[in-house]
């Protein structure tokens, strides 16, 4: 098993976590959890950065400690990341013990190898950026990123790396070693740079007494970005008090990657690398510098109001539309532009539309046509036979049970091998995107089996293959490639949205996770275990709603609109399409689908005196509705009872409860007394209402 170490840059703690830190962690525990998918021993260190001068400036503020601001700043961070399900192994803290000693040890070890000498520094210091700028980087006096504030003059006795000395031994890495920095566009600026030359650097502050004490002068502090990065290798493990001799240390360094802002990748091609050079230490495999997320063109920042708060995107859009909008909207190298609409059409498109008919389509076709259960078409259907099933089962030998058979690769006709064709293209290239770090190709490359296989639904038409007996074996083979192709799909999406990874693995009857199934078990064709019962549960995308609608589902008058009875509502012939005269044509009323549903079980919402929420049949489909009855109609009452329902409707969400349909009622001319549409005799559920 290989080991996979992966980092982020670790945040300032003067604000909260932006959509900016959001990004890059979300893109991270993609990766690593690509790793852990590959079977990789994976190890994802994140964290906190907090000997800042902002800090100290904002704690004194608010009349805290340094270290009792960042305590309340560290809670915020970590609270993002659970939000944003960002699974790291370590929250590493520069404040943690073991750091401040890798920190003491390595400067004393830089400077026993002759890389450290006293000196002056004098300069602009830029607060923000927590750096020194040149005469020449200031645009009109003041820094370029940070227009709003003040650059100051600094001037102090402090220590120096010898950074000049490493211009060469830098050089022939980077030029040697074309995966160090990544993506290639960064590579070339950082070697421009470089053989323009490299100036020594101040690594301590004389001024300043939030930070770590220097070992070779306690009236100093070390410099906060060297003590900064050097969390990489505290957070590996070197800091135990064995330096390179802890085990733990030389399993995971050096670090495989780590993922930084193209803002700071001068700090991590070449300051780092001379730093571990310096200190004798291996050199980190691959830094790769993501691009930046603006909101309409402009730089994230708090002091320009330019502001998105992750907590509060993923609370109203879930972590899971979050994640995939970010990964699948921008080429992780580049730049890219957030905006609510973009967010919300992708989920419509991508999500809601593609995704989840594809499962939602999938499940009610078993359920109706196949009783709810998938077999392994070689179980069931004549070999040779009519139903196309022709090819014979495996090689011998390599079947352990009857119920493991491998689908034989060659089943049914040129259209369901094209599918699976399609599926094992997309795994081959899906794995070879998320290696390079190309992740929003990556999920391209699932969504080309997504559209394939609703396509095959089309082609297929499986309602047609359900009218005749004889066409039993490749109705079964149709719906069982479907169920592995969804199969294969949660295992593929799993490191980008996890939370639905598990839903669609569940409502597939599915056991275990797919994150621990395996990238291995999508390249073989036939994982799908014959046998299985699939249990449909409420759709994981439920469509958003135009913006402009979404008041009426989810805001405060909510009861009186879907989950409301159409008499009452006026829901089913909306007056915006009735056209002149109020009425709608027969082809409108044609898209209304009012079908006879029986009612499983009913019960009360609690917290609110209007709403029931029942189950119902909806002929083989199982579904929920949320109605505004309770003041008419007790839930016993209702047990038992054939409704009338509008089935074609878009879930909505009430008092957190999914709505999948709406029932008939009317109401008396006086408004008091509600009386539900029921058919004049039993006639069951699912018959159609015309
Ligand atoms: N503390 C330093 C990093 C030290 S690493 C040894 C730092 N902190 S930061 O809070 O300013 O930024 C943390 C990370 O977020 C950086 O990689 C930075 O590039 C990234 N981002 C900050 N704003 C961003 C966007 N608007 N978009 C994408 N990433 C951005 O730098």
């Amino acid at each position: 098993m290989a080991k996979f170490f992966l980092t982020t840059a670790i945040d300032y703690v003067n604000a909260e976590p932006h959509l900016g830190h959001a990004y890059e962690k979300i893109a991270a525990d993609v990766i690593a959890r690509f790793h852990r998918l590959a079977g990789d021993d994976t190890f994802f260190l994140t964290g906190t950065d907090e000997h800042s001068l902002n800090v100290a400036r904002r704690a004194q503020e608010e009349g805290l400690t340094p270290k009792e601001f960042c305590d309340r700043m560290v809670a915020a961070f970590q609270r993002a990341w659970e939000v944003l399900d960002i699974r790291y192994d370590r929250f590493i803290r520069t404040t943690d013990e073991d750091h401040v000693a890798t920190v003491q040890e390595i400067v004393r070890r830089i400077n026993e190898h002759g890389y450290i000498y006293q000196g002056t520094y004098a300069g602009w210091y830029c607060v923000s950026c927590e750096k020194f700028l040149n005469e020449s980087d200031l645009v009109e006096g003041r820094c370029p990123l940070h227009p709003t504030r003040k650059v100051e003059w600094v001037e102090e006795p402090n220590y120096y790396f010898a950074l000049s000395k490493f211009q060469e031994r830098l050089l022939e890495h980077i030029e040697k070693h074309p995966e160090f920095v990544r993506p290639e566009s960064r590579r070339n600026e950082v070697l421009n740079r470089i053989r323009e030359g490299l100036q020594d650097i101040s690594i301590s502050r004389s001024t300043v007494d939030w930070g770590i004490p220097l070992p070779i002068d306690p009236n100093q502090v070390v410099y906060v970005w060297f003590d900064a990065l050097i969390n990489y290798v505290s957070g590996a493990g070197f800091g135990g008090g064995q330096g390179e001799k802890s085990g733990k240390f030389n399993y995971w360094w050096p670090a495989d990657l780590h993922i930084v802002g193209k803002d700071i990748t001068w700090f991590h091609c070449v300051i780092w690398p001379a730093i571990l050079m310096a200190a004798g230490l291996p050199l980190p495999r691959t830094v790769f510098g993501h691009g930046f997320i603006n909101v309409q063109g402009m730089r994230l920042s708090k002091s320009a109001g330019v502001v998105v708060d992750p907590i509060r995107l993923a609370e109203e859009y879930g972590s899971d539309a979050v994640r995939y909008y970010l990964m699948r909207e921008f080429s992780f190298g580049k730049d890219g532009d957030f905006s609510i609409a973009g967010l919300r059409d992708r989920y419509n498109a991508d999500l809601a539309n593609d995704l989840g008919n594809l499962l939602n389509r999938t499940l009610a076709m078993i359920d109706r046509f196949l009783g709810g259960v998938v077999s392994r078409p070689i179980e069931s259907a004549p070999v040779g036979g009519a139903a196309g099933v022709a090819e014979a089962p495996g090689p011998p030998g390599t079947v352990a049970a009857a119920g493991m058979l491998p689908q034989p690769d060659g089943a049914g006709d040129e259209r369901d091998r094209a599918l699976r064709r399609t599926v094992r293209e997309a795994v081959a290239n899906y794995r070879q995107r998320m290696e390079a770090l190309e992740l929003s190709e990556a999920l391209e490359a699932v969504w080309a089996v997504i559209d394939d296989a609703n396509k095959y639904i089309d082609e297929k038409a499986p309602w047609d293959l359900a009218k005749s007996r004889e066409r039993r074996g490749e109705l079964e083979l149709v719906m069982y490639q479907l169920a592995e192709t969804l199969r294969v799909v949660a295992i593929l999406v799993s490191p980008f949205i996890p939370k639905a990874a598990v839903g669609i693995w569940q409502q597939l009857g599915l056991a275990g996770a797919p994150a621990e199934a395996g990238l291995r078990s999508c390249e073989e064709w036939g994982g799908f275990p014959g046998g299985i019962r699939v249990r449909r549960g409420a759709p994981l995308f439920p469509r958003l709603e135009e913006e402009k609608e979404t008041g009426r589902a989810g805001g405060t008058d909510g009861e009186a609109g879907q989950a409301g009875t159409a008499v009452e509502a006026g829901e089913a012939g909306t007056a915006g399409e009735a056209g002149e005269a109020g009425l709608i044509t027969i082809e409108q009323f044609a898209q209304v689908e009012i079908r006879v549903a029986r009612v499983l079980a009913a019960e009360k919402v609690a917290g609110a005196d209007k709403l029931l929420r029942l189950d119902i049949d909806v002929g083989g489909e199982k579904r929920q509705i949320v109605a505004g009855i309770a003041k008419y109609y007790t839930p016993e009452e209702l047990v038992d009872k054939e409704i009338v329902v509008v089935a074609n409707l878009k879930p909505a969400k009430l008092r957190g409860l999914l709505s999948q349909g709406m029932l008939l009622a009317a109401t008396s001319p006086d408004g008091k007394s509600l009386a539900l549409i029921t058919p004049e005799r039993p006639v069951g559920a699912g018959a159609k209402v015309k």
